[in-house]
């Protein structure tokens, strides 16, 4: 296995792994080791130019990181349970969808920097895409690490939020890009949810801030001193310099630690383009309130 840095902050890509292939435990445990040390790893050609591993390989390869997290735009609008989602503007039957749908409004707030899953009271551990159909131009995603944001904080900033606990709200933030973007099912089930503000890597030890378009408020901290400090975080974390930006080749996957890692989508011309990515996500081992961590009951 080759390990090659991809920003001198975070990421890195990784070859001599066959994806389609049942793990061997040496090569699943320095996996574990480079998703705790470099948060994003990107895995390019692992079958060959252009050739993406399919949704059971995809499948196969997620679970040796942990427990698939059931999709949740098909969950709470119809019920159903899916483990693998699709990102981009090409239905099931191979057809396209246009820029002006709900469906596509919906997906634009991916555009916003976030960290998938955040809204639910366990958030997503990783997640993973496959490029299937990338557009010729644009629609790259971006990445930032939040644990070397946290790092350049200034102290006495890490200490006022360290033992903080944040708000994140899916309807909050979806309805950011429109009122019709949330469906009834997940108006009625999707309920606000507590996280902690900063939280720490188990194997690692190491801490970042939680934070991105979820985040609606903070505990014990008014909308007017709370709002500029989740802009300020999100500006720390997401500066030019900082940005990871992944431009697709088909048949990329790209792994990334949300508990640490903040993404956006770059955005393209969905009515000219084709754009297929299919997504799995991990289940967190628990909520973040209940990871070992800065205390929560202590004053700042
Ligand atoms: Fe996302």
């Amino acid at each position: 296995m080759n390990i090659v840095p991809l920003h001198e902050e975070f990421g890195a890509q990784v070859s001599g792994v066959e994806l389609s292939k049942p793990l061997d435990a040496a090569t699943h445990a320095q996996l574990e080791q480079a998703i705790n040390r470099y948060s994003v790893l990107l895995f390019r050609d692992a079958r060959g130019p252009s050739q993406p591993i399919d949704s059971d390989q995809q499948i196969r390869f997620s679970q040796y990181f942990g427990t698939l997290e059931e999709e949740h735009v098909t969950y709470y609008s119809t019920g159903s349970i899916s483990y693998v989602g699709r990102i981009g503007n090409i239905l099931p039957d191979g057809t396209q969808f246009k820029a002006d749908t709900r469906k596509a409004r919906s997906q634009s707030a991916n555009n916003m920097w976030h960290s998938d899953s955040s809204f639910r009271e366990i958030p997503s551990l990783y997640s993973l895409l496959v490029a299937h159909e990338v557009p010729d131009e644009a629609g790259e995603t971006e990445f930032v690490s939040a644990r070397s944001a946290y790092q350049r904080l200034h102290a006495n900033v890490q200490k006022n939020i360290n033992h903080k606990v944040g708000i994140h709200d899916y309807i909050y933030s979806r309805t950011k890009v429109g009122e019709d973007a949330v469906s009834d099912g997940q108006r009625t089930y999707m309920r606000p949810v507590r996280q902690r503000l900063v939280r720490t890597n188990p194997v690692t030890g190491e801490h970042n801030f939680f934070v991105g378009s979820h985040v609606r408020s903070i505990e014990g901290m008014d909308d007017q001193s709370a709002q500029p400090l989740i802009r300020d975080l999100i500006d720390e974390a997401t500066r030019k310099t900082s940005i990871y930006r992944h431009d697709w080749q088909q048949g990329d996957v790209v792994m990334w630690d949300n508990r640490c890692v903040l993404h956006r989508g770059c955005g393209y011309d969905a009515d000219r383009y084709r754009r297929l990515l299919l997504q799995t996500r991990l289940r967190g081992n628990g909520p973040s309130l209940a990871e070992p961590g800065f205390d929560l009951t202590a004053a700042p």
